[in-house]
């Protein structure tokens, strides 16, 4: 575990209130730098053994603080993680703070590798990259400019897209680094995904039948995303990305081309309601950088959702408008089938694909419609939706 220790408020205030909730096996049961050892996880995440000689070490927020442009991101190195309290520590910051830096060098080289074939490849004619688009709501393959729109949005984002599916199998034609240079990058950050995940898996109880087959299921996708140079003909609403939340687990980001990102940061529960989220609030914004060596993972919503605890909720962000752009975000998630309680994963991102605008109208049948209203879901329609099946949106 690294050694600089984080002023939790620089966050939150630093209450007994906070303290109850961030800490709550320490009010509980306090561990001792002399005690024996905290219980070593039921699955090791990283192999190594932890015996009963171990010494715990002390049960505060410790990590490094490093500036990712305008934000202070709490920095974790996964190797250094191993005990019940160090994977508490991790989860209960990127619970808190809903954003955290990891350390991976070994990923640069194929990051770099990566930007040169995601520039050959966008930057060809709109017509060869269609010969890309599969349909299927945009899950793979090529997406065109337009697209999407962010839940709730009625203006569409900028950004042109290329979904890589973990059973990938139509890439572009031609182009047989694109696949190399993609698939050596993929397998290199699963690596930290499946790290990361082995300590929420354990931090949390969440229960899944395999990581390696978790990572593989369909919702995992790698999406390279193109932001074109604005132009003067551009609609001043429209933004690279919209203000929104990941509707998936978690989401892993490599430094992009370009600053742009920016993050809306939690509501300082401490504070009077003037400082909360705000996201019409533009001094709310912070611009988010994030350096080489490192990855910036948000929580999405299935976080959250998965753990019915709203403090993992998803942290808000879009993409302005900057200069030609590039990125290449993981959505880690959960299989179609998990269930959530009241209604799937699956069903859960159906719903918000429906919301985006990304599944056609005349595809979207009232049964669909009928299932995820009754189960609590499509609660941000888009006009034509309601319009079409108004029968079913009488409340919205
Ligand atoms: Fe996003």
């Amino acid at each position: 575990m690294s050694v600089l220790p984080i002023d939790p408020s620089r966050f939150y205030a630093n209450s007994e209130k906070y303290r109850e909730t961030a800490y709550p096996f320490e009010s509980q049961s306090p561990v001792s730098t002399t005690d024996t050892l905290v219980k070593a996880p039921q699955n090791d995440p990283f192999g190594k053994p932890i015996t009963k000689t171990t010494v715990a070490p002390t049960p505060s927020l410790t990590t490094e603080q490093k500036m990712f442009g305008e934000v202070e991101v709490p920095c974790f190195d996964l190797s250094d993680i191993h005990s019940e309290v160090e994977i508490r520590i991790l989860m209960e910051t990127w619970m808190k703070v809903g954003f955290i830096g990891v350390k991976s060098s070994s990923l640069e080289p194929y990051i770099d590798r990566v930007y040169d074939v995601m520039r050959k490849y966008f930057n060809q004619p709109l017509d060869l990259k269609m010969r890309d688009w599969h349909g299927n709501n945009g899950q793979t393959g090529f997406g065109p400019e337009g697209l999407e729109a962010a839940k709730g949005r009625k203006v569409s984002d900028r950004k042109q897209t290329f979904f890589i599916s973990p059973d990938m199998s139509k890439w572009p034609a031609g182009m047989l680094e694109f696949k190399e240079a993609i698939e050596a990058y993929r397998n290199e950050l699963k690596k930290y995904i499946s790290k990361f995940l082995d300590c929420f898996l354990a931090y949390t109880k969440v229960k899944v039948c395999n990581v390696d087959d978790m990572l593989n299921s369909s919702n995992n996708l790698l999406r390279l995303a193109y932001y074109p140079a604005p132009r003067s003909t551009d609609d001043p609403e429209m933004k690279g990305a919209a203000a929104h939340e990941d509707v998936n687990w978690a989401t892993f980001m490599p430094r992009p081309t370009d600053k742009g990102l920016k993050l809306l940061p939690k509501e300082d529960k401490t504070k009077d309601d003037e400082t909360k989220e705000d996201e019409t609030k533009e001094d709310r914004w912070k611009s988010v950088v994030v350096p080489k060596g490192y990855i910036l993972i948000n929580t999405g919503e299935l976080a959250a959702l998965l753990t019915n605890n709203e403090d993992f909720k998803a942290i808000t962000h879009r993409v302005d408008n900057v200069g030609e752009r590039y990125s290449m975000p993981f959505f880690a998630s959960f299989p179609p089938e998990y269930d959530l309680g009241k209604y799937t994963v699956g069903e859960h991102l159906q719903s918000r694909l429906i919301e985006m605008g990304s599944v056609p109208l005349e595809n979207i049948t009232e049964e669909t419609v009928k299932h995820l209203r009754e189960v609590g879901l499509l609660q941000a329609p888009r006009k034509e939706l309601v319009d079409k099946y108004p029968q079913y949106f009488k409340l919205v």
